[in-house]
């Protein structure tokens, strides 16, 4: 029998609910932690074997170095603070980059050849700086972008039209932060338009776009306004993705992926819709936008291309 094992990077507020999310649900067998703080990694195994007993099934639950990754399936990175206190993902850029700069290499050196998410803000351009450091081919390396904006925006949708967040196909595109977008064109009810929808049945189905996607994006500052970090959200997010992988799904969820000629974009890591399965990003979907929405993508891309610059300078 094959074990399904993942490393974390980082077992702060984010990390540390990862592992929760990943055992509690039944999706791996094994999870290794690995933190520069020696004695949260000792406490955060602690209080997740304290919970096994009471799990669908066992997990082994260790606390280890970065060479201690070589044999995990996936690495997740959640190092770095969650999100700073001037509410710009952006700030933390500098020492994020510093961060990765500082194990990615030492997790390849040591034989890990599976697959890594990025949760590190800002996100798409870390998951960029991480492709980079390992020299894993893209599909390998990509980041749980707005897959996560994604998840508020059905909240979001889900109130205002009475259906159920399943039953939407519905997500936002681009940067995980500010300029991210929603392709309207593309949101449905089980495949028939929102738009459509909304002439029909304007009391049901009539939005008002810039408050949905307004709220969408001020749903982490939300969170992180009375706790101080966001935790739900993403680590349901990021299990969802390692549950793809294991399970080989193949199912569509937007991540943030390195974009080779899609949207007419080259070298930059953005979200846009993607098939998950065992190899991780299997496929990019580049969807047909409408010259708006293809304005707004554009300009999210312009975004994390002038941040990169700050990194490159
Ligand atoms: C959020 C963080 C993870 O949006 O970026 O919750």
């Amino acid at each position: 029998m094959k074990t399904r094992s993942v490393g974390i990077v980082g077992v702060g507020h984010v990390g540390a609910h990862c592992a929760y999310s990943l055992a509690v649900q039944g999706i791996v067998d094994e999870l290794v932690l690995v933190d520069v703080k020696e004695q949260k990694v000792i406490s955060e195994c602690q209080d997740l074997r304290d919970s096994v007993s009471y799990l669908p099934h066992r997990v082994e639950v260790r606390g280890g170095t970065y060479e201690d990754l070589k044999d995990c399936d996936i690495v997740v990175i959640s190092v770095g603070t969650i999100m700073g206190e001037d509410h710009s993902r952006l700030a933390e850029l500098k020492h994020s980059v510093e961060l990765v700069n500082s194990f990615v290499g030492r997790i390849v050196k040591a034989g890990f050849d599976g697959i890594f998410i990025v949760i590190t803000n800002p996100c798409d351009i870390i998951a960029r700086q991480v492709q980079k450091l390992s020299g894993f081919p893209a599909s390998r390396v990509f980041a749980t972008g707005t897959g996560l904006d994604s998840a508020r925006l059905r909240t979001v949708l889900a109130r205002e039209t009475g259906i159920d967040h399943k039953s939407l196909v519905a997500y936002t595109m681009g940067e995980h932060g500010d300029s991210q977008m929603v392709p309207w064109s593309h949101v449905t009810v089980n495949g028939k338009p929102l738009d459509q929808l909304a002439k029909e049945n304007p009391n049901k189905y009539q939005v008002d776009k810039e408050a949905v996607l307004h709220e969408t994006i001020e749903g982490g500052w939300v969170t992180f306004a009375g706790k101080g970090a966001t935790e739900f959200g993403i680590c349901s997010t990021l299990a969802r993705l390692v549950f793809c992988v294991f399970h080989d799904e193949k199912a569509v969820m937007p991540v943030s992926t390195q974009l080779n000629g899609q949207y007419g974009q080259h070298d930059l890591y953005i979200s846009t819709p993607c098939v998950i399965g065992k190899d991780g990003v299997e496929e990019v979907l580049e969807l047909t936008l409408t010259p708006e929405e293809m304005a707004a993508f554009q300009h999210s891309c312009d975004v994390i291309r002038t941040n990169i610059g700050y990194i490159e300078e």
